[in-house]
């Protein structure tokens, strides 16, 4: 996605969502019913398809055959991730909400910001204990928003600028990977990166996203931090492969949206959800494996690719960390913590960090 000049507009008056022409009209409506909301466009219509072509290009072509997390993610996508923050096998987010509920106001007097960023804010749900604790302690006078997948975004800015009338409400559709820097500026800024997607980073990534992040941030700036913890495999295994299927109906749609913007035939019942635990590398990884030999069109690459039986796609790592391995990598991305909460059974941790005066540990 190149970075383009943004379109701040209404998002109820004008602008093409970021699915606009290549998406169904459900998809479309959600996205442009919001009125009222400030909206900052890094990801055209265009820059989407010219993104995901390139990484299906790249990834189908690779051996072996990967995609990146982020394709998981249009309309249907985001409210599958929804369904999966429910089930009672996927703890993470009972466990984040359960820190923040703890210790939202520790975070607010630790940070008493005005600006609220979330990346990857997705449905922004817990983010609301974060809002509430800010305004009471005085200072917060903006949220900023920002996700790749504009509807989930429009419908979460919508319900926000509702339930909180007299804050801004400035949702940013954008690439956290490559539109750090059109991130809104001034005043005292808290960026909150919840849930664990840091995890969905292969580690170089999210290091070079770390110290990205670092070069953008002020000295009062502060970054907190959600990150899952490594604990019994049988229990994260479970977490990533659901008794509903739900999981698996997620890892799948990655296919229903090349199917749709690529104008590719994937048959989605061909290939398997698979989630396993990588001990060595320390993370889940889902894949997609071919139940049979198969043969797959993708118009708009005039590609055709081969699946053997057996054959797997990579489509998301989540890692998860350990309390001091999250301090190292702050560290050598130029961050120092301040303060990190894990919620009563250790299974998840949210870190508050600052931009540490020592320069970054240079990449290795
Ligand atoms: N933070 C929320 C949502 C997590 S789901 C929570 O804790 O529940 C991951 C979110 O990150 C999705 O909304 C997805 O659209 C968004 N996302 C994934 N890759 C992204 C990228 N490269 N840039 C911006 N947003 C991204
Ligand atoms: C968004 N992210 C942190 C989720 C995770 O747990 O890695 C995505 C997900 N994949 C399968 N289930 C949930």
């Amino acid at each position: 996605m190149t970075p383009r000049t943004p379109t701040t507009t209404s998002a109820g008056a004008a602008g093409t969502s970021g699915m606009d022409g290549i998406a169904g009209g459900a998809e479309v409506a959600a996205a442009t019913s919001a009125p009222g909301l400030a909206l900052d466009r890094h990801v055209s219509a265009a820059d989407r398809a010219v993104a995901l072509a390139r990484d299906v290009l790249t990834g189908l072509t690779a051996n072996p055959r990967e995609l990146p997390p982020k394709w998981f993610y249009d309309a249907t996508g985001g409210m599958l991730f929804d369904e999966i923050t429910k089930l009672p096998e996927y703890y993470p987010t009972r466990r984040e909400r359960a820190i923040l509920d703890s210790h939202a106001s520790d975070i607010a007097t630790a940070c008493p910001a005005d600006t609220l960023i979330e990346l990857g804010s997705g449905t922004s749900e817990k983010t609301r204990l974060l809002l509430d604790a800010l305004r009471a302690a005085g200072g917060l006078r903006r949220f900023v928003p920002f996700d790749v997948d504009e509807s989930t975004l429009t419908q979460a800015g919508r319900s926000l600028i509702a339930a909180y009338p007299d804050l801004a409400v400035h949702a940013v559709v954008g690439d956290f990977e490559r539109h750090l820097s059109h991130l809104p500026g001034g005043g005292r800024r808290l960026i909150a990166f919840l849930g664990g997607t840091i995890g969905n980073m292969q580690p170089a990534q999210r290091g070079g996203f770390l110290r990205a992040l670092r070069e953008q941030c002020g000295s009062t700036d502060a970054l907190l931090l959600g990150t899952d913890l490594v604990k019994d495999p049988d229990r994260l295994v479970a977490a990533y492969d659901d008794g509903a299927g739900v999981t698996a109906a997620f890892n799948r749609n990655v296919l229903t949206v090349i199917n749709r913007e690529l104008g590719a035939d994937f048959d989605i019942r061909g290939f398997a959800h698979v989630a396993r635990w990588n001990a060595a590398d320390s993370w889940i990884e889902m894949r997609l494996r071919a139940v049979r030999d198969q043969r797959v069109t993708i118009d708009s690459l005039a590609l055709t690719v081969e699946f053997q039986r057996g054959e797997d796609l990579l489509t998301e790592i989540s890692a998860k960390f350990t309390r001091d391995g999250i301090t190292a990598e702050l560290a050598d991305a130029g961050w120092a913590v301040t303060q990190q909460w894990t919620d009563p059974e250790g299974d998840f941790a949210v870190t508050l960090a600052t931009p540490s005066t020592a320069p970054a540990a240079a990449p290795v």
